[in-house]
């Protein structure tokens, strides 16, 4: 299973001082050079974390794979056919919301979602849609003509303060399956952390996981000794 880093809330910490640093394509270019198979960024309508330029020096940048993840609008279909990632993943988005909070409603939006779509397989970019993990969700994705599906696994990710992951877990096994058998590709994310992982390594259908927060936060403490360490080095 391959991973995919979300560099999102690098540029959420570099925008609460209007500065240059920490940089969201130093982390990415980090993140490929410790072995993330792709780099993924939201551009969002607010743009609260990600800017304009952040996706432009991105795609300057990542030789593994950019996935850009949109909303279906008009202005984000015109960027990104101008910037070509490698993938965009299509999901619903919020203004008041403080992360993606579910799976895209295809039945709802189906007619214009799949007139959507069709500029991106003319320019070569492949088209994932972020479902929620079930079986009427990934044949909706794939008459749309996406070439993936996201599986949202957020719901699993809240049941772990219940201790009860497992029924979640087998949705999202079962549509894996289900949406392999039918052609399309897996992959799976939102929420996922270094306590949840562990059950999708026995998942084969999912090729693999695309993770943000949790990576970004770990990185906070994961790296804090060695900057106060440096920082104090410097002024001793
Ligand atoms: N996949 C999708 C479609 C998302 O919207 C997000 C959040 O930006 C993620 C994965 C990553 O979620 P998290 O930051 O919780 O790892």
């Amino acid at each position: 299973m391959r991973l995919a880093v979300n560099i999102d809330h690098i540029a959420t910490l570099r925008n609460a001082r209007g500065e240059q640093e920490p940089d969201p394509v130093a982390a990415a270019l980090l993140a490929e050079q410790c072995g993330a198979a792709g780099i993924v960024c939201h551009l969002r309508e607010d743009r609260r974390h990600i800017k304009d330029l952040d996706l432009a020096r991105l795609r300057e940048a990542v030789t593994t794979k950019l996935d850009l993840e949109m909303a279906m609008t008009g202005e984000l279909l015109e960027i990104a056919l101008k910037t070509k990632p490698e993938l965009i993943t299509l999901v619903p988005e919020k203004r008041e919301e403080l992360t993606t909070e579910g799976g895209f409603d295809i039945a709802r939006h189906f007619a214009v979602l799949r007139e959507f779509l069709k500029p991106f397989s003319a320019e070569g970019i492949e088209v994932s849609l972020f479902i929620e993990p079930d079986k009427k969700a990934v044949d909706l994705a794939r008459e749309a003509g996406a070439d993936l599906v996201e599986l949202h696994t957020g719901l699993y990710a809240q049941k772990e303060l219940d201790n009860n992951t497992a029924p979640e877990l087998q949705r999202i096994r079962e549509a894996a399956t289900y949406a392999k058998s039918i052609g399309l590709r897996v992959v799976a994310g939102h929420g996922l952390n270094y306590r949840n992982i562990g059950p999708f390594r026995e998942i084969p259908e999912i090729e693999e996981v695309s993770i943000g927060h949790a990576i970004i936060a770990r990185a906070v403490f994961t790296g804090l000794d060695e900057a106060v360490r440096e920082m104090l080095s410097l002024i001793q």
